[in-house]
C-alpha cells in the first residue's frame, strides 16, 4: 500500500512508519516548512497546513491518508495564544487537508485521522463508548470539531476512521513521562481524589489498531482506541509505583494541580473517562497488553 502521513514525526507517527515500512507498505510524510527534512524521502509532499497549499501531484494515488497532526496538548500552559494553537493545528490543519485532498483526480480511499478520548470530556462514573455524547469542556469542542472537519472526506467515498486515542502508554511520548518525574523524586501520588478513570493503551496495541484500521473495511466512524480495562487514577499510580519500584505517598491536591497548571489540571489529570473500546471488541482485536502492570512495564522497558 501506498500511505502519506501527517504528523509523521511524532510518538505515533514514528513507530507506526517503522511498522508499516517493515512490512512492505510506502509510507510517505507531508512535511511542514521550517521542519527536519533530515528524514526526508522522495515522494514526501510538502505542504503549509496554516494556508492548506499543497504540492498536489506528489499527494496523487496514494491509497491512505493518516492524519496524526496537532501541537502537543500538554506541551505547556493552556494560554489564550496555546489554546488557539492546539485547535488550529488540528482543526484547520484538518480542514485544509480534506479540502486539499477532495482536489486530486485519484483521491484517497481510506483516511484515519486521529482523535482523542477528550471527546467526551469529564463523565465520572458513566461507561463511555464510541455511541456516547460528547462533552462540553475545551478538550470536547476541539476534538468534536477535529471530527467533524475529518469526516468530510466521506464526501469523495473514502472509508473514514476517527481514531479515538486513550492515554497512550510511552516513555518516549505522550503523558507517561510527566507522569514519571514525581516518581523519580519520590514523591509520586494520586491526583485530587483519584476516584477518577484513566483509559490507556499500549502504544503497540494503539499501532495494531491504525493497521487493522487500514484494512479492516468494517471500521469506520469513531473508535475508542483504549485497552479494554480503564483503571482508577489512584489503582493507575500503584501499578505505576510497584512498576518503578517507588512509593506513592505522596497525594497531589486538586487545589495544588490547579494552581501549578491551571485549566490543564481540570482537562488532564482529574477528568474522569471511563472509556470501553466496544467497536474493537466487536471485532475480536487481541491486545498484546490488556492490563494496565503489563502495559506499564513494556512501556518503560
Ligand atoms: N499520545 C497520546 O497519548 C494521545 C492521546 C490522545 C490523542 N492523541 C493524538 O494523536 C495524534 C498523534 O499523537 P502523538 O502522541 O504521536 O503526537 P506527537 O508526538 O505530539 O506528534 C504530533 C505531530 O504533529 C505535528 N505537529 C506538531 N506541532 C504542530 C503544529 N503546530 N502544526 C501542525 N503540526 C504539528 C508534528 O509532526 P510533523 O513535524 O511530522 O508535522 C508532531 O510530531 C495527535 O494529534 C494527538 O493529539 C495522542
Amino acid at each position: 500500500m501506498h500511505i502519506l502521513m501527517t504528523g509523521a514525526s511524532g510518538l505515533v507517527g514514528t513507530t507506526l512508519t517503522a511498522e508499516l515500512r517493515a512490512a512492505g507498505d510506502t509510507v510517505n510524510r507531508f512535511v511542514r516548512p521550517g521542519t527536519d527534512s533530515t528524514h526526508s524521502n522522495s515522494g514526501d509532499v510538502t505542504w503549509d497546513p496554516q494556508s492548506g497549499e499543497m504540492n498536489l501531484p506528489a499527494a496523487e494515488g496514494a491509497d491512505a491518508v493518516i492524519n496524526l497532526a496537532g501541537a502537543s496538548i500538554g506541551g505547556g500552559r493552556w494560554t489564550a495564544n496555546r489554546k488557539a494553537l492546539l485547535r488550529s493545528s488540528r482543526v484547520d490543519l484538518t480542514e485544509h487537508l480534506v479540502t486539499a485532498l477532495a482536489r486530486l483526480k485519484s483521491p484517497p480511499k481510506i483516511f484515519i485521522s486521529a482523535s482523542a478520548i477528550g471527546f467526551y470530556g469529564d463523565r465520572g462514573e458513566e461507561s463511555l463508548t464510541e455511541a456516547s455524547s460528547s462533552g462540553k469542556d475545551f478538550l470536547s469542542k476541539i476534538t468534536r470539531d477535529w471530527e467533524a472537519a475529518a469526516i468530510k472526506v466521506e464526501q469523495f467515498g473514502a472509508r473514514t476512521v476517527l481514531a479515538r486515542f486513550g492515554i497512550i502508554l510511552s516513555k518516549t511520548g505522550g503523558a507517561l513521562p510527566q507522569m514519571l518525574t514525581p516518581f523519580k523524586l519520590g514523591a509520586g501520588g494520586k491526583l485530587g481524589s483519584g476516584k477518577q478513570w484513566m483509559s490507556w493503551i499500549s502504544l503497540d496495541d494503539a499501532i495494531t489498531a491504525i493497521r487493522t484500521a487500514i484494512t479492516d473495511a468494517n471500521l469506520r466512524g469513531p473508535i475508542n482506541i483504549v485497552a479494554p480495562n480503564p483503571a482508577r487514577n489512584a489503582d493507575f499510580t500503584r501499578a505505576l509505583a510497584k512498576v518503578l519500584h517507588r512509593p506513592a505517598i505522596l497525594p497531589a491536591p486538586a487545589f495544588a494541580l490547579r494552581l501549578a497548571l491551571g485549566e490543564m489540571a481540570d482537562a488532564l489529570l482529574l477528568s474522569s473517562q471511563r472509556v470501553i473500546p466496544e467497536k474493537l471488541t466487536q471485532q475480536h482485536f487481541k491486545y498484546q497488553y490488556a492490563d494496565l502492570e503489563s502495559a506499564l512495564r513494556r512501556a518503560l522497558q
